[in-house]
């Protein structure tokens, strides 16, 4: 029998009860969303003074180097703890140098940021095909698919340099197979063993990064990354993907895009104990964003929405364009 008032009127639950006021919503709250689990995505330009609008990304710029004492301030005074670098390098060549130069654009930026706040976490994300002529993410075999031994040693030197210049966590987003045991050898030998690699572990061969394309001048000047990036269909080898780098010494894995794979999501915080990054990625915000422009979505709580799903679907951690808006809203 149901302790019930209205039980004489049917054997109904009063779920209402508990939704009737904010105080009452905020008590029985499962899933927190704080500018805490937060990461903010920074795009920073060689040879850019200020900062240039990336026209697919609206809200977001492309930086200069003289930008980021600033930025870094603001990012910290929203009390979001971390930034994810990536790198728009002056010039680009076969084998991706630019992600390896010790005074490339990246390496420059981390150290201008650590001046500016040593307390914001940088992550270095570690690709090649923001700096190689042919956008892929490694060199490539005479064949003209992507080398996977033959970028190891590539990534592993971008991993250390950019440990060198101050990164506090290492994110190799390559898809290469043996790529997080390579980067955690090599760090190691050249004494970074307190670094820790956020390993982007499943990672899938999505249309949700074109506006990342753009904004990154990263897309591949010809075929696509299905021969590295992993099938959207799979969620078994997802969690395959996952277990393989955690063995190979990840701190910390990583899931995107976050929207279309909450259940991937979900699925891995089931297999693993370590920390679970999710990416919402530049096309989950500018299709947001678009709808946002036009009217027909209200930006605000849209946001809460989404990062509230992707933290109940599972993870601890969440890389996101809207974090500074959000954050600012709080
Ligand atoms: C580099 C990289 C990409 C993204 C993050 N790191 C692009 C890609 O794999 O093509 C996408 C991020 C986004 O869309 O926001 N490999």
């Amino acid at each position: 029998m149901l302790d019930s008032p209205t039980m004489e009127y049917g054997n109904f639950r009063r779920h209402r009860r508990l939704r009737g006021t904010p105080a009452m919503r905020g008590l029985v709250r499962e899933t927190e969303l704080t500018p805490a689990h937060l990461v903010y995505p920074l795009f920073v330009e060689a040879g850019l003074s200020g900062r240039t609008p990336i026209i697919s990304m609206p809200g977001q710029d492309r930086l200069g180097l003289d930008a980021l004492t600033d930025e870094a301030r603001s990012i910290a005074a929203l009390g979001i703890p971390a930034v994810l670098l990536f790198g728009l390098p002056a010039s680009k060549d076969s084998v991706g140098s630019g992600a390896y130069a010790r005074d490339g654009i990246v390496q420059k930026a981390v150290r201008r940021l650590k001046d500016a706040n040593p307390g914001l976490l940088v992550i270095g994300d570690v690709c090649l095909c923001e700096y190689t002529s042919h956008g892929h993410c490694g060199p490539l075999a005479a064949d003209g698919s992507v080398d996977n031994d033959a970028a190891l040693p590539l990534l592993a030197e971008t991993a250390v340099s950019l440990a060198e210049a101050g990164c506090d966590i290492i994110a190799p987003s390559d898809m290469m197979d043996g790529r997080v045991r390579t980067l955690r050898v090599a760090l190691d030998s050249a004494g970074h063993q307190q670094t820790p690699i956020l390993s982007y572990a499943a990672k899938f061969a999505s249309a949700f990064y074109g506006p990342f394309r753009d904004a990154a001048d990263s897309a591949p000047q010809f075929g696509d990354r299905h021969g590295y990036q992993m099938d959207p269909a799979n969620a078994r080898m997802a969690r395959d993907e996952v277990l393989t780098d955690i063995a190979e010494g990840a701190d910390m894995v990583m899931v995107k895009p976050a929207l279309p794979y909450l259940d991937v999501i979900r699925q891995v915080r089931d297999a693993v104990d370590v920390p679970v990054a999710a990416y919402n990625v530049s096309g989950e915000y500018s299709m947001l964003m678009a709808a946002v422009a036009n009217g027909w979505l209200d930006e605000g709580r849209a946001v809460a929405e989404t990062l509230t799903s992707i933290r109940r679907a599972g993870a601890d951690i969440i890389i996101t364009y809207h974090a500074k808006q959000w954050a600012a809203r709080q």
